[in-house]
């Protein structure tokens, strides 16, 4: 701990104001759907070094909508500050490849650490379960919440809460991460309509019926992203991809007595009410949802914090998850398809075109 506390006690030079001279890649640690993301050192004038994230668009995939996409994800990473949102640094070019600097997250996503539950022992308590996802709402309401220099309304929507976006660090730290499929009044990147960005897996009921949707959509992902910390497993999956949405518009979640997740019932009630189907009918916002969080945190009275957060990950990384400066140990892929080049989002199949061939789909 006392590593980390030396580390959090010494501010970065961005933080000063200081603007790098240059960037040198060192280990890949990432990669998504469209970008891959390098453990690289920021080099000042003086000759110093800082550990800095650089994310850039896998090779390959520069096609013009995505360059656009990376745009209007670099674009408003300048509005995004705040300790539950990995921060951009620095937009530049490192080795001709139009980059994105953040700050480093050194730990692992939600992901890395859910996929380590053992049946019975999850690698995150309830109670700290709970905190990371109060963490969550609370980066996810600000940014909802953000206006422009005028005070309009940004309309900013993620539209890829998972636990692959959600970063744990060894220092404790909780952030959300990948604006890169988000609505925002700042972005210029053409879209089509019916055209959807994210995981099948994580995307709210009203998206696959192809209704209107907003901010709703973070919070009903909020709540799989609860589910499945809790619970160790997939809520919405199935290796068809139509299946997957079958699922997400029937909405059928396991009560947590039901998969043998011992809570008390008001964590129960807020998975509902995360989980509402209907998004008039859902936890209105991000942050009702933290306080209603909060709620079930007081209720489970177990010690939650930073510390705690610091504590797990550690662990984790000992038992060679995640990665530690210097050494990625394992690349992350996830599970994003490989977004189409030349249009930004994935059409949602005909759904009742799957209904009549879906006995050929199971089994
Ligand atoms: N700032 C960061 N620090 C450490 N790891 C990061 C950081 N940003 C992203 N990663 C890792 O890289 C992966 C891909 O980054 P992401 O921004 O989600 O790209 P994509 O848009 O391709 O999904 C993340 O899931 C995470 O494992
Ligand atoms: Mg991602």
């Amino acid at each position: 701990m006392s590593g980390a506390a030396e580390r959090r006690a010494t501010r970065s030079r961005f933080d000063r104001g200081a603007r790098a001279v240059g960037y040198r890649p060192l280990d890949l640690i990432g990669r998504g759907g469209m970008a891959e993301v390098w453990l690289s050192d920021a080099i000042f004038e003086d000759g110093e070094v800082e550990r800095v994230a650089l994310k850039r668009i896998r090779p390959g995939l520069e096609s013009d909508v995505f360059l656009s996409m990376f745009e209007d994800e670099v674009r408003l990473g300048r509005y995004l500050v705040h300790p539950n949102l990995v921060r951009m640094l620095d937009a530049t070019h490192v080795d001709g490849a139009r980059s994105m600097v953040m700050e480093l997250v050194e730990g692992d996503s939600l992901k890395g650490l859910v996929d380590r539950t053992r049946a019975g022992s999850p690698v995150l308590s309830l109670g700290l379960s709970l905190y990371v996802m109060r963490e969550l709402a609370k980066g996810l309401s600000y940014a909802h919440g953000l206006v422009d220099e005028t005070g309009e309304t940004l309309g900013i929507v993620h539209r890829d809460v998972s636990p692959h976006n959600v970063l744990l660090g060894r220092e404790g730290q909780v952030k959300l991460a990948d604006f890169g499929l988000s609505d925002s009044r700042t972005n210029r990147t053409v879209r089509e309509p019916h055209m959807v960005g994210g995981k099948f897996g994580y995307l709210a009921p009203e998206v696959v019926k192809q209704k209107p949707s907003d901010h709703r959509v973070d919070v009903f992902a909020m709540g799989i992203v609860l589910w499945e910390t809790l619970v160790g497993r997939r809520l919405f999956h199935h290796e068809d991809d139509r299946e997957t949405l079958f699922k997400v518009m029937r909405c059928e979640v396991p009560r947590l007595a039901e998969v043998g997740v011992e809570a008390p019932e008001v964590v129960q009630r807020l998975l509902d009410g995360l989980l509402e189907p209907d998004p008039d009918a859902r936890i209105p916002d991000a942050s009702t949802a933290a306080r209603e969080i909060q709620r079930a945190i007081d209720a489970v009275s177990e010690p939650v914090g930073p510390q705690q957060v610091a504590e797990v990950v550690e662990l984790h990384l000992l038992g060679m998850g995640g990665f530690v400066d210097g050494s990625a140990r394992r690349i992350r892929d996830s599970e994003s398809r490989e977004l189409d080049p030349h249009g930004r989002r994935t059409s949602i199949p005909d759904l009742d075109e799957a209904e009549r061939s879906r006995p050929s789909l199971t089994g």
